[in-house]
């Protein structure tokens, strides 16, 4: 089953949701169910990670039984595995990292993608290939606000969604900056919480994120 959400304009993850839930999934079957207490917090732009071998799988059941969300594939690191998510129903690409190799595929693949990126030049090299819009990772060790506040006077051009070391503390600062359109995280989903089923928490936690404004 194909989910009855329409596709996206290209190049507009950054605009989907200021927070992106990232999700590290180790049994499909609680998808759903995690899926659909991140949307009732109001946290409908899901990327799930192919970190583990249920990732797909979650990926398929989501986009099938959940049409309230968007969900997107992160750590996507082959063109094989943008082939593989977008056939699972991936409504968006993320990877942490990028080759021109990977870039190429998810260009192909007709669905909005975030490269990602941690040093100017690599963002000089996406800008280079007509990308714009990409992921800051690892955000809080690579430099944080600090760094991309530096970007947006030589680069302001390119816009980011920040991970990695996020959380309720800090995303404000983030979302202030110009050139941030959405951070994203895990702080949403404790490992204990998941593991427990504890879905009411995990939607508390996600309406809590998803009331986070811009600081400042
Ligand atoms: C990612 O893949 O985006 C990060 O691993 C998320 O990082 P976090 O666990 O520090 O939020």
């Amino acid at each position: 089953m194909t989910s009855p959400l329409p596709s996206l304009p290209a190049a507009s993850v950054l605009d989907l949701a200021p927070v992106v839930p990232v999700v590290v999934i180790e049994v499909a079957a609680d998808a759903v169910p995690l899926a659909r207490a991140l949307v009732a917090g109001g946290l409908s732009a899901i990327e799930v990670t192919l970190r583990t071998p249920a990732a797909l799988d979650a990926i398929r059941a989501v986009a099938a039984e959940v049409p309230d969300a968007m969900v997107g594939a992160g750590t996507v690191l082959t063109p094989q595995q943008v082939t593989d998510s977008v056939a699972a129903g991936a409504r968006f690409l993320v990877s942490p990292g990028w080759t021109d190799a990977l870039l190429e595929s998810m260009r192909a693949s007709g669905v909005p993608f975030l490269p990602g990126v941690s040093t100017t030049s690599e963002v000089v090299a996406l800008l280079e290939r007509g990308v714009r819009e990409m992921k800051f990772f690892p955000a809080q060790a690579a430099g944080g606000t600090a760094y991309l506040k530096c970007l947006a006077g030589p680069l302001p051009q390119a816009r980011f969604c920040p991970t990695g070391g996020i959380g309720p503390h800090n995303a404000p600062e983030y979302l202030s900056l110009p050139n941030v359109g959405c951070v994203g995280g895990t702080w949403m989903l404790p490992a204990d919480a998941v593991a427990a089923r504890d879905w009411g928490r995990i939607e508390t936690l996600a309406r809590e994120a998803a009331g986070l404004r811009r600081s400042g």
